[in-house]
């Protein structure tokens, strides 16, 4: 058994990651390849150079493949270039994702197509294709390699205007579990990080609404909302020989928010959507009296802290 840094340590790896040219996915191919991994990033074009010059200072090398993974045929080209060309791959991120915002009635057939190919048919076939390359291969120190996907807090939810995004992240749970049942045997692990409201480009609509961010902000626990940074851990011990016996797992990294939903908090959300969509039954409330339990200043003098709490992290 190696050491507890060797555990960790990713050093002659490979990782294949999506969504690599911002937010999330660039604190991930830069935490691996600060690990020690090499890093394929998969991008729509080699216009942004910056993560891949970032991996180069560390001393990793970093190779951008272009893919447009709102084509099923790109997709399903990607792998087999990067195996011709001789990669091996002994790490897949999943991490690209879209968004779509409308009511549920009015939610056009486009945006569910674009979500659902983006969040999950692409998620599925990089998964087979990567997991049939990694069959092939003996293991490495008693591992073959490693799948993560990027799920959502709507994994387990089903969130407010999103329901193809929603039934996408929850797509990407089952999917998790079903490739771990049968590869964990193969010493293929296959998990998920589900994370919180994190402060990027994808929440620039929810961010922008200073009463809508306050009320997230009032339902995280931890006091903030999320930075790509936060997941730098979490994926080394998902990608490393640390979590060899972890599989199918889904990790919240969300600073306790899922330990707070309540029917307070969906009333709180709901109250941005046109109030003809809600149930007249439903009085909502006042945002003070979603506010976080907060001890010192009482709930409106949480909400308060909060807010600046969110405006010092811009
Ligand atoms: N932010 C959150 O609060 C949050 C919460 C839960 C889950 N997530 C999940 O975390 C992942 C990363 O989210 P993020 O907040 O970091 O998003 P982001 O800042 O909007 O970045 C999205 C990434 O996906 C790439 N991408 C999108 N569509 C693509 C396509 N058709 N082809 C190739 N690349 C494409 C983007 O590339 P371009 O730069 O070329 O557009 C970008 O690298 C997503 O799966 C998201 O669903 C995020």
């Amino acid at each position: 058994m190696p050491s507890v840094f060797g555990l960790f340590s990713l050093r002659g790896r490979t990782a294949l990651v999506t969504g690599g040219t911002r937010g999330i996915g660039e604190a991930l191919a830069v935490a691996l390849a600060e690990a020690g991994s090499d890093i394929i990033l998969v991008q729509r074009d080699t216009s942004n150079t910056s993560t891949q010059e970032k991996i180069e200072e560390l001393g990793q090398k970093a190779y951008i493949y272009t893919a447009d993974l709102g084509s099923a045929s790109e997709v399903a080209s990607l792998v087999p270039r990067v195996l011709q060309d001789g990669h091996g791959i002994d790490i897949l991120v999943n991490c690209a994702g879209i968004q779509r915002r409308h009511p549920a009635h009015q939610f056009p057939d486009n945006d569910w197509n674009e979500v659902i190919q983006v969040n999950l048919s692409t998620v599925f076939t990089l998964c087979r294709d990567v997991g049939a390359h990694m069959l092939t291969r003996e293991p490495k120190d008693g591992h073959r390699g490693s799948i993560i996907n990027i799920a959502s807090l709507v994994s387990f939810q089903g969130g407010i205007t999103v329901p193809a995004y929603a039934s996408a992240k929850g797509g990407i749970a089952q999917l998790t579990k079903a490739f771990s049942n049968e590869w964990a045997s193969k010493v293929i692990n296959v998990n998920a990080i589900a994370p919180g409201y994190i402060a990027t480009d994808m929440n620039e609509a929810l961010i922008k609404n200073e009463e809508r961010a306050a009320s997230i902000l009032a339902r995280i626990p931890a006091g903030r909302w999320g930075v790509p940074d936060d997941f730098k851990g979490s994926i080394i011990f998902l990608a490393s020989r640390a979590s060899l016996y972890v599989s199918g797992e889904i990790l919240t990294v969300d600073g306790a928010g899922t330990r707070t939903c309540y029917r307070g908090s969906w009333l709180c959300a709901a109250r941005q959507l046109d109030p003809d969509v809600l149930p007249k039954t439903y009085a909502l409330p006042q945002i003070s009296s979603n506010a976080r339990a907060d001890s010192s200043s009482g709930q409106s003098g949480g909400i308060s802290r909060s807010i600046s709490t969110w405006h010092i992290m811009q």
